[in-house]
């Protein structure tokens, strides 16, 4: 694993961001696999900046989410479809209809997740993918336990997540439960992987993925198999 250890947030969006951007110059028909949190926010007005500034071009670029919340409205604001659409879709020049986000109102949400996977492979495999880390080291929602399911699956979160992310909603209650997630072996198969953290709260995760375990108890550890992965983070998740 390639670590960059920046100064601050800012610096680590933009390091972020001018992968990404490397990547859509020069295979301009890329799959991207992109992620939500409040972690990749930077790298993606970053992206906007550019994108609005001539500098990139995303008309030929598709692109899969990793995960949304299970059952979700795409018109609710914490909906993962609706956040995608405010930080970066709305304002770059991609087509929307080649931005995949898995459905939050499937009402078969285990053939959408299956039917998400045939996607993916029929789009040619997801070229480089964007990760963040929870607190507990998921990735996507593939939450910290004894066996994982390895395609896009319909997962229950853990109680550490829904805590987390009650932030972004007006109360506990109204954090979904349950969501649908690419698999670890789907997000593993990615041909090149770039994860962000950032702040103090993330270095504990950030720790264990730099030491030499692997764990289902810390899926962000199974990324230690793969070839090409880049982990870009401030110093603070970085020292501590
Ligand atoms: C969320 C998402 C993950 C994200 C993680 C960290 O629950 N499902 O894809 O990486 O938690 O979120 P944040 O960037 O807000 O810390």
């Amino acid at each position: 694993m390639r670590v960059i250890v920046c100064e601050n947030y800012e610096e680590m969006s933009k390091a972020g961001a001018r992968i990404f951007a490397a990547h859509v110059l020069l295979y301009p028909e890329a799959v991207l696999g992109l992620a939500t949190g409040s972690t990749p926010v930077g790298l993606y007005r970053e992206l906007c900046r550019m994108c609005k500034a001539g500098e990139i071009d995303f008309s030929g670029i598709t692109t899969f989410n990793l995960d949304e919340y299970y059952p979700i409205s795409p018109e609710n604001p914490q909906s993962y479809r609706y956040f995608m659409n405010e930080n970066l879709f709305d304002h770059v020049n991609i087509d929307k209809s080649r931005t995949h986000v898995p459905s939050g109102m499937a009402t078969d949400p285990a053939a959408e997740c299956a039917g998400y996977d045939r996607q993916i492979r029929a789009a040619g495999g997801i070229d480089l993918q964007l990760l963040g880390i929870g607190l507990n080291g998921h990735i996507g929602f593939n939450e910290p336990d004894g066996i994982l399911t390895t395609g896009t699956h319909v997962t229950a979160l853990t109680e550490s997540t829904i805590e987390a992310n009650s932030r972004f909603f007006d109360s506990r209650e109204e954090v979904p439960t349950r969501a649908l997630t690419m698999g670890m072996e789907t997000i593993l198969h990615a041909r090149k992987i770039v994860l962000l953290a950032n702040g103090t709260a993330k270095h504990p995760a950030v720790k264990q993925l730099l030491d030499n375990t692997i764990t289902t108890h810390m899926p962000a550890t199974l990324l230690k198999v793969h070839p090409d992965v880049t982990l870009i983070c401030d110093r603070e998740a970085y020292e501590g």
